[in-house]
């Protein structure tokens, strides 16, 4: 029985761990092993944030959320591509590196070593910038959604320190890694959690000068990863989860492992106006989203569409994560929610129930009605299981179409990059790194997003393998040797 199931499967378990194996070394390289052509108009800099290391000195860190975080860019111009990757300097990374042992516990469970004795009483907190890399008012920022970003020089990735944003944030001020980008704005939030929580909404100019910073206390415990925007909110789910923090507090669990999700309350949904105004807060079925596609408006009804899960999908407090059973934790789906402002009401459809995560679309669309979304998705149409393939929806016909790089290769999260002077909301290009077990390295994989069918543009052989990252963005400037 054990047999025919595993040979049902898309991928192999032992296959996709190791591409959770650390990679201490950091390179820097012209990638010339390339499938297929890299298209002579694709001319700017993918960066891609993610964890680096997934254990310090052989001690596994308990959840890849807690490993440190390493960049990566490749650089494209006239056809060719630069490759480099660096780890952030943070303060935490260059002290265990030199004490050569976990000092810091993680959020996500990591604990140092002395059992719950060891980790007692200590609420420190280890700064990882491990979630997002973006290009923003000339300066390239490493994000982790609980502290302040770190900056790096775009071409060497070199790490230049803790960045206030020119007095923005004050030390100690978060930032979160999931800004949206609003034509030439940055929209960002922060939020301090608590028995209430304060969520502050920051808007910057092309030249990261702030524009609007507001701040609002909303009732309960918050645990928001991302927002949406539309032209008039920044759109919040408040997930329905108790924070517990005695087990945290005594060193038994990490803070995020003390996160519970409880069916029997509401989702809320937040609204915060942009441009001033109150607040409105709706309730719907209960749901857990890490990440949401976009937002937008249509009167007096607000469309969200995001990836929901049934529960909390934390893998079991005790165990490796790589030996996660993704058959028993939920799978993602994509939800289209239709918020009614003056009924107050919310209604949704399941517009994909293929298990997918990390979506992406045409920048020009944020906040907008939009016809094409791209995710990573599972290869398997039903199921919870590693994400293979990138799908891309078309919500005007409903048609799909999908590239999968099963068996062997598992995809991380696509970008999308407009081809210059595109004429299509489509035409543009994806691109992503897969992990490719049958050589244990990373593609740079590019697609052309007019039609996944076709198979990948190039397929850029790096030379060695990049850990399962989180999220990544393209800058249409250079920033290559
Ligand atoms: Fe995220």
């Amino acid at each position: 029985m054990q047999n025919i199931e595993t040979k049902k499967r898309s991928y192999d378990v032992k296959e996709w761990q190791r591409g959770y194996d650390s990679q201490p070394q950091e390179f820097s390289y012209w990638i010339d092993d390339i499938e297929g052509q890299i298209p002579a108009d694709l001319e700017g800099t993918f960066f891609k944030n993610g964890p680096g290391l997934l254990d310090i000195n052989g001690s596994s860190i308990h959840h890849p959320f807690d490993g440190d975080g390493m960049i990566s860019s490749v650089a494209f111009s006239q056809g060719r591509a630069y490759f480099r990757n660096k780890f952030v300097q943070t303060a935490g990374y260059l002290e265990e590196k030199k004490a050569g042992k976990i000092l810091y516990r993680g959020v996500f469970g990591t604990q140092k070593p002395g059992g719950w004795l060891g980790n007692i009483f200590d609420l420190k907190i280890k700064n990882i910038a491990n979630t997002h890399v973006i290009y923003w008012g000339g300066k390239l920022l490493a994000l982790w959604e609980a502290a302040e970003p770190h900056r790096l020089d775009p071409y060497t990735l070199e790490t230049l320190g803790l960045d206030y944003l020119d007095g923005i944030l004050q030390p100690g001020e978060a930032f979160s890694a999931h800004p949206r980008v609003d034509g030439d704005r940055l929209v960002n939030f922060a939020v301090k959690p608590g028995l209430s929580s304060t969520i502050t909404i920051y808007e910057l100019d092309k030249t990261a000068a702030l524009l609007t910073k507001h701040a609002h206390s909303i009732p309960g415990f918050a645990f928001l990863h991302d927002m949406a925007i539309t032209p008039n909110y920044c759109i919040f789910f408040q997930n329905p989860v108790s924070f517990n923090p005695l087990p945290f507090v005594l060193g038994w669990r990490g803070a995020g492992q003390c996160l519970q999700l409880n069916p029997k309350e509401k989702t809320k949904v937040i609204l915060i106006p942009r441009n001033g105004g109150e607040v409105q807060v709706v309730e719907t079925e209960p749901c857990f989203v890490f990440h949401h596609a976009n937002a937008f408006e249509v009167g007096d009804k607000v469309f969200v569409d995001s990836i929901c899960y049934s529960s909390f999908p934390s893998p079991d407090a005790d165990g490796d994560f790589r030996e996660v059973d993704f058959e028993r934790l939920p799978a993602g789906e994509l939800w289209r929610l239709e918020v009614d402002l003056r009924a107050k009401t919310v209604s949704h459809e399941v517009i994909e129930s293929r298990c997918c995560e990390f979506p992406t679309l045409h920048p020009n669309n944020v906040g907008k009605a939009y016809r094409y979304m791209y995710i990573g998705t599972a290869h398997q149409p039903t199921g919870n299981a590693p994400l293979q393939a990138v799908l891309k929806i078309d919500f005007e016909t409903g048609k799909r179409e999908i590239w999968s790089a099963a068996p062997r290769g598992y995809a991380g999260e696509p970008v999308f990059v407009p081809r210059p002077n595109g004429v299509s909301e489509d035409d543009g290009w994806l691109l992503l790194l897969v992990y490719d077990a049958a050589f244990h390295r990373s593609d740079v994989v590019i697609l052309d997003a007019r039609n996944l069918n076709y198979g990948p543009v190039a397929r850029l052989h790096l030379k060695h393998h990049i850990p399962y990252g989180l999220h990544g963005s393209f800058s249409e400037q250079y920033f290559g040797p």
